[in-house]
C-alpha cells in the first residue's frame, strides 16, 4: 500500500468512565473526501480533537507522509497543516467577522496590524464561499447559519493539507450546502485531504469518496470496506437495518388548536398567519433568513411582538415572555441549543425538569428522588446516554443534548410543540426516535410546528407545509403535494426577491 498523506494509527483516548477512542486507525489520502460516520457519542469529535491538537491521545500515533509527529496544541496543528471546523463554534462574539477569520495571525505592515488588508482578504475568502456578510460585523450579531459560514471561512483561510469539518452543515440550508460541497471539491482537486463528519447521510453519499464508520470508539467498517449507500452505512452504524426512515402517522383532527394571525415581531416576523390542528404536524419550509425561526420565537413569546394575535384553543394569549407561552402550553425546542436550550453546568435531571419545576417541588423543596426517577424514564424512552443522569450536559455528545431538550418539553406536558431543526446533528437511530416522539405527541392531540432544512424529513413528517418568505407564510399546501424541487424553487424565488 502507498503511504497516505495523513495516517492515524491505533489512537486511544479515555475520559472518566468512557473509552471515547479505543484503537482507531484511519488512512487519509491526498485529494480524497473521507467521511467519518457513527452514532452520537461514538467518538468522532474526540478523534478530530486529537487531530487538531485539542486533546493528546493516551496511545497511538499520527503520521504525516509516513513520519510520526505530535500535534501539541491547536496552533501547533494548524501550523502543521490541519484546519478544523469544530462542531462547537470557536468564534469570539465581540470581535468582527474579519478579526475572527484572522484571529492570532492578523496581517501586519511593519509593527502595525494591516486592517485594510485584513478587510480585503476577509472579503475575498467570504466571496469564495458566496457568503454575503460584511466582514466588519460583530460575530455576536450574526445568525447561527451565518456564524457557521464564518467558522468555515476561518478554517479555509489557512493553507492546509488536511481539512476537517465536524458537522459543518447542521445549520445550513440547501443552497449553502451546495456551495460548501463545491468548495470542498475544489480543495480536493488541489490535493487536500478532507475529513467530513455529518449525520445527513444523503449529503454524505453525494459528496464523499470513502468512509470510515465508528461504533463505541472503534472502527466498525474501514474506508475500504464501506459501501457508499445509505442502507449499508446505516447497517454498519447501528448494527441492524432500518426499513422505515420516516414512520409518519396520520393523527390530524379537524379541531384547530393554535391560530396565528398577522403576527409581527421586532425580530422579523412580518405578518405571519397559519393555524395548526390538534394532532397535526405543520411544517415550515423556507431558506435560511426566510424568517422561520423568527416566527417560532414570536409564537413562543421570546421576541417582542409588535402586531397580530396568537390563540390557543380559542383563547387569545398575551405573550410578553416565554413564561406566558409555557403557561399556555406552548414549547419551543430551539435551533440553537447551545445558547438557548441547555444549562450546561448541570446534569440531565435539572435540564429535563426545569420547565415544569413546579410539578416536582414539594413544600418549596426540590424532590430529588422524583427528579431522578423522571430522568431515568426519559433516558430509557428516548434512548439517551445513561451518562446524562450524572454528567454535566456539556460533556455529552451533541445528539444526547438534543434529546434532553425534547425530554424537557415532553415533561412540561406542552400542547403545542415548536420543533426548530429537531434532528440537527443527531444520528439516524435518534432521528427515528424523534419521529416516533412526534407521533406520540400528535396521537395525544398535540399540535406540532416543525421547522427543518432537511427537505426529505420535512415533507415526510408534516401533514401540511407552509412556505415562509420574508417573515410570512406565503403558501400552504398538503405535504403530499410538495416536492424537493418545490422547496428549492421557493428558495430560488426568495433569493431573487432579496
Ligand atoms: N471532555 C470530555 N470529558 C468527558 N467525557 C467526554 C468529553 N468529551 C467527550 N466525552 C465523551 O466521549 C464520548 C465520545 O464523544 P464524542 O463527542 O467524541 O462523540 P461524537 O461521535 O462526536 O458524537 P456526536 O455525533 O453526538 O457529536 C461520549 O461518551 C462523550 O460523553
Ligand atoms: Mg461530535
Amino acid at each position: 500500500m502507498t503511504t497516505p498523506l495523513w495516517e492515524l494509527v491505533n489512537i486511544c483516548k479515555a475520559f472518566p468512565g468512557v473509552r471515547a477512542n479505543d484503537g482507531i486507525s484511519i488512512r487519509l489520502n491526498a485529494g480524497e473526501i473521507h467521511a467519518l460516520l457513527g452514532e452520537n457519542g461514538c467518538g468522532k469529535s474526540t478523534l478530530i480533537k486529537i487531530l487538531s491538537g485539542v486533546h493528546q491521545p493516551d496511545n497511538g500515533e499520527i503520521r504525516l507522509n509516513g513520519v510520526p509527529l505530535t500535534l501539541g496544541s491547536p496552533i501547533d496543528a494548524r501550523t502543521k497543516g490541519v484546519a478544523t471546523v469544530f462542531q462547537e463554534f470557536s468564534l469570539a462574539p465581540t470581535l468582527s467577522v474579519a478579526e475572527n477569520i484572522f484571529l492570532g495571525r492578523y496581517p501586519r505592515r511593519g509593527p502595525f496590524v494591516d486592517w485594510a488588508r485584513m478587510q480585503a482578504e476577509a472579503e475575498r475568502i467570504l466571496a469564495s464561499l458566496e457568503i454575503r456578510i460584511d466582514p466588519r460585523r460583530l460575530v455576536g450579531s450574526l445568525s447561527v447559519a451565518e456564524q457557521q459560514l464564518v467558522e468555515i471561512a476561518k478554517a479555509i483561510s489557512v493553507e492546509a493539507t488536511l481539512l476537517i469539518l465536524d458537522e459543518p452543515t447542521t445549520a445550513l440550508g440547501a443552497h449553502e450546502i451546495l456551495v460548501l460541497h463545491n468548495l470542498l471539491r475544489r480543495m480536493k482537486s488541489r490535493g487536500v485531504a478532507v475529513l467530513y463528519i455529518s449525520h445527513r447521510l444523503d449529503e454524505v453519499v453525494e459528496l464523499v469518496d470513502t468512509a470510515t464508520i465508528l461504533k463505541d470508539g472503534r472502527v466498525a467498517s474501514t474506508a475500504e470496506a464501506t459501501r457508499l449507500d445509505i442502507p449499508s452505512i446505516v447497517t454498519a452504524m447501528i448494527g441492524t437495518s432500518v426499513d422505515e426512515h420516516y414512520p409518519k402517522e396520520q393523527n390530524a383532527t379537524n379541531e384547530v388548536l393554535i391560530e396565528v394571525e398577522g403576527l409581527w415581531s421586532a425580530a422579523g416576523a412580518r405578518g405571519a398567519s397559519f393555524s395548526v390542528q390538534r394532532g397535526e404536524v405543520f411544517g415550515l419550509g423556507g431558506v435560511i433568513g426566510s424568517g422561520r425561526t423568527e416566527i417560532a420565537r414570536a409564537v413562543f413569546g421570546a421576541d417582542k411582538i409588535t402586531g397580530g394575535r396568537v390563540r390557543v384553543a380559542g383563547r387569545k394569549l398575551r405573550l410578553r415572555s416565554p413564561r406566558d407561552a409555557i403557561a399556555a402550553g406552548i414549547a419551543l425546542v430551539p435551533e440553537n441549543r447551545k445558547f438557548d436550550g441547555l444549562f450546561f453546568n448541570f446534569n440531565g435531571g435539572p435540564n429535563i425538569t426545569s420547565a415544569a419545576i413546579g410539578s416536582i417541588r414539594r413544600l418549596f423543596l426540590l424532590n430529588k428522588s422524583e427528579e431522578a426517577r423522571i430522568t431515568t424514564n426519559y433516558i430509557r424512552d428516548l434512548e439517551i446516554s445513561p451518562a446524562a443522569a450524572t454528567k454535566f450536559v456539556n460533556l455529552l455528545s451533541g445528539g444526547n443534548q438534543q434529546k434532553i431538550v425534547i425530554a424537557r418539553w415532553l415533561f412540561a406536558q406542552s400542547q403545542v410543540l415548536i420543533l426548530d431543526e429537531p434532528t440537527q446533528g443527531i444520528d439516524i437511530g435518534a432521528k427515528i426516535a424523534v419521529y416516533r416522539l412526534i407521533n406520540q405527541l400528535t396521537a395525544r392531540g398535540c399540535a406540532v410546528i416543525l421547522i427543518s432544512s432537511d427537505h426529505a424529513e420535512l415533507i415526510a413528517m408534516s401533514d401540511r407545509i407552509g412556505i415562509v418568505r420574508g417573515g410570512a407564510v406565503v403558501e400552504t399546501r398538503p405535504a403530499s403535494q410538495i416536492t424537493h424541487a418545490h422547496l428549492v424553487q421557493a428558495s430560488a424565488s426568495a433569493a431573487t426577491a432579496a
